[in-house]
């Protein structure tokens, strides 16, 4: 066992790496930092509305969107595009959304959501002895690519503009704000649909609410924003007409596409979203070597790594931090998170959580391996067999309708059809340790706290309650009694 202990923690110790992609908390965040340089770029993410067209006790913010909270998403497109600071405006259920999305970005504080431009004010006490380009964008955007931010920034860089937006057309783009131009083309303002015209309402361009923003032309121009109209809010989108009242520049580029710049206001189009985002990382993994039989029916969360010649057979779902090797065969029916799984690992209809599975294992079908299983190369856990905190040394098995807790297991074992560790007492867990090339016969019990030696075996049917020497047999059955002709004599009496 001595090896085997080494083995199983050197792969704790790989598992833990795997590990830390959580939903809360700033640990789903892995993108680089890009440091400051003579362009020092900043972003303030708007989430601190009400979300009111939710219906939900939740924050919009925090819904997840294949795996991470939806403004997640935002911040890490920010950060691609080499943003280096990132404040986010919270304000309803401030604490909520801030233990959601962790301690990576700067916050402030929006007392009372009296509207986008307001919220936008709330950062401003942030930037007093700041200068340079802050992006402004709302964290309902989870579609965003990081490249839409990059080709925003290097326009406004190069134009010395005041602002520059991006723009989407939209055959019908009710509900969002419409951009308005002069004769000349020029960008002029932004009217919500709320408070426009017949006329304003049939322009198709219209905001997705991603800006660039000079900083010191930010704030002058939101000091002038007032609450005049319908909804009676401070509208960011103002400071667009304001800025061109002032006689600063108002640039616009196009987004490459409307859906890249969708905001998600109810569930509805939150499942738009998510489909989109879907799509898009199933894309990227088929494209990078993998097969997916039917993409349609699987789902695959961000981050999710696979390995070439890999194949994911329908209704499939792999949550964020798994991790698969090459020239595996997953599916159909199948659900895997957080776990580590090698090359040539097969795993037919059955379920994996917080799991390590080393080259070549085979699971299913209708396997339930819980946190902490440790398979290691060449092992079999076969149909309706429950794993959870077991270790099983290399070749071992356990092939059919067993539960195995707290256990140990070495290499070349034979767990038989039906054995079950008992490891709980009704008070604590107790440990199962089973040498390796043992035999455990179908439908043992292993009374925990127990160990079974090397090359050991127990009779099918025991009840294993004292520890098994290295090469014994453990048997403990009622004796048998065969009563001859009992049966046919049986029948006859009954017959009558
Ligand atoms: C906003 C824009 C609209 C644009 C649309 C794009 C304004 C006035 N309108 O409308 O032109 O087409 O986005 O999706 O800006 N928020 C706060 N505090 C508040 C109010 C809102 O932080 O007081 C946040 C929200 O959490 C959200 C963002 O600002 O992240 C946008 O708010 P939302 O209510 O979704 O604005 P829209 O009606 O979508
Ligand atoms: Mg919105």
């Amino acid at each position: 066992m001595g090896s085997l202990a080494v083995k199983m923690q050197a792969f704790a110790a790989v598992s833990l790496l795997l590990l830390p992609l959580k939903i809360n908390g700033e640990s789903f965040n892995h993108m680089t930092e890009t440091p400051g340089s003579d362009y020092p770029v900043a972003a303030i993410i708007l989430a601190a509305g009400k979300s009111t067209r939710m219906r939900s006790k939740t924050p919009k913010m925090l819904h997840p969107i294949c795996g991470i909270p939806m403004t997640a998403h935002v911040i890490r497109a920010c950060r691609e595009a080499g943003v280096s600071r990132v404040v986010l405006i919270v304000g309803h259920e401030a604490e909520k959304v801030k233990a959601g999305l962790g301690s990576n970005v700067e916050y402030a504080l929006q007392t009372t959501q009296r509207g986008t431009g307001d919220a936008v004010r709330a950062a401003e006490s942030l930037f007093t002895d700041w200068k340079g380009t802050i992006l402004v964008l709302a964290g309902d955007i989870p579609l965003l690519p990081a490249a839409a931010l990059k080709s925003l920034l290097d326009s406004q860089r190069n134009s010395k503009a005041a602002a520059t937006m991006l723009t989407a057309i939209l055959e019908d783009p009710s509900g969002y704000g419409r951009v308005l131009r002069s004769d000349t083309g020029q960008v002029v303002g932004i009217v919500e649909q709320k408070d426009a015209t017949e006329a304003q309402r049939a322009i198709k361009e219209w905001n997705p609410s991603i800006y660039a923003f000079e900083s010191s032309a930010l704030w002058n121009s939101l000091a002038e924003v007032a609450p005049n109209n319908v909804q009676g809010e401070y509208y960011l989108t103002d400071v667009i007409g304001i800025l061109n009242a002032k006689g600063r520049t108002v640039e616009a580029i196009p987004a490459d596409s409307a859906k890249d710049v969708m905001g998600v206001n109810n569930r509805v189009e939150m499942a738009e979203v998510g489909g989109e985002m879907s799509r898009r990382i199933l894309r990227e993994l088929m494209l990078s070597g993998v097969t997916i039989t039917d993409p349609a029916r699987t789902y695959i969360e961000v981050d999710v790594e696979i390995g070439q010649d890999t194949v994911i057979e329908p209704d499939t779902f792999l949550y964020c931090g798994t991790k698969i090797g090459e020239d595996c065969r997953i599916g159909p029916m199948t659900r895997i998170s957080n776990s580590a799984l090698g090359d040539g690992v097969s795993v037919v209809s059955s379920q994996i959580c917080d799991s390590v599975l080393e080259n070549k294992v085979k699971v299913g079908p209708f396997a339930n391996l819980r946190p902490k299983t440790h398979l290691c190369e060449g092992v079999k856990i076969g149909d309706f067999v429950e794993t959870k905190n077991a270790v099983f040394g290399a070749g071992s098995q356990a092939s059919h309708l067993s539960y195995i807790g707290d256990a140990e297991i070495g290499e070349g074992t034979n767990i038989g059809a039906g054995s079950i560790t008992c490891n709980y007492d009704g008070y604590r867990k107790h440990k199962t340790h089973i040498g390796k090339n043992a035999f455990i016969g179908s439908n043992s019990i292993l009374i925990a706290p127990i160990t079974v030696g090397d090359g050991a075996f127990t009779a099918a049917g025991s009840v294993i309650s004292k520890n098994v020497p290295p090469d014994a047999l453990a048997i403990s059955r009622t004796p048998i009694a065969i009563k001859e002709g009992w049966a046919k004599k049986y029948h006859e009496l009954k017959k009558k």
